[in-house]
């Protein structure tokens, strides 16, 4: 089967607090996925953070080391903040957590064209329900995040295919 290069067929963009920890990385792990999926170059992402205290700076640097660990080059990603033209720019707006929903819930503008969701919405009961901060913890957290990250991108990958392929009918 040929890849779906044609068109965008989605934009995302991951949303967590700072945008130095958790939202890169998925941003990371997700791109990795998709340049692998049958969806490559047909999904825009980006990332970004509620909060404005790191905005411009790369990921942290324990991010860096355990996305490198698996593979994920998340280096060249700088912060920023959410902006109200996101929720033009992008069909989906995922949250690391639920403060980072409320946040997101709370300053969509009308006529936002973005969904709304948690990153870790698709993966169901059996996982935990947010991506844990790892920020004040250990190493462990970080590969926590990963752990999460890969789980859920797959997920998001099935869900946007399966939605384009509806798109098609
Ligand atoms: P992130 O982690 O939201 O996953 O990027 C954090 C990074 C920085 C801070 C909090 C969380 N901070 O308070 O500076």
């Amino acid at each position: 089967m040929s890849r779906q290069t044609e068109h965008t067929q989605a934009a995302v963009l991951f949303v967590c607090l700072g945008n130095i920890c958790r939202s890169p990385t998925a941003q990371g792990v997700f791109e990795h996925k998709l340049a692998r999926s049958a969806h490559a170059g047909a999904v825009e992402t980006d990332s970004a953070g509620t909060g404005d205290w790191h905005v411009g700076k790369a990921p942290d640097a324990r991010a860096r080391q355990a996305a490198a660990s698996r593979g994920y080059r998340i280096d060249h990603l700088r912060a920023r903040q959410v902006t109200p033209d996101d929720f033009h720019r992008f069909d989906w707006i995922l949250a690391m957590d639920a403060s980072n929903l409320a946040h997101l819930q709370a300053m969509k503008p009308e006529g936002s064209r973005a969904q709304l969701a948690m990153f870790l919405e698709p993966l169901g009961d059996a996982f935990e329900s947010e991506v844990p901060d790892p920020y004040y913890g250990g190493d462990a957290g970080f590969a926590h995040v990963l752990d999460l990250c890969e789980a859920a991108s797959d997920a998001w990958l099935m869900r946007l295919g399966s939605s384009a392929n509806e798109n098609k009918d």
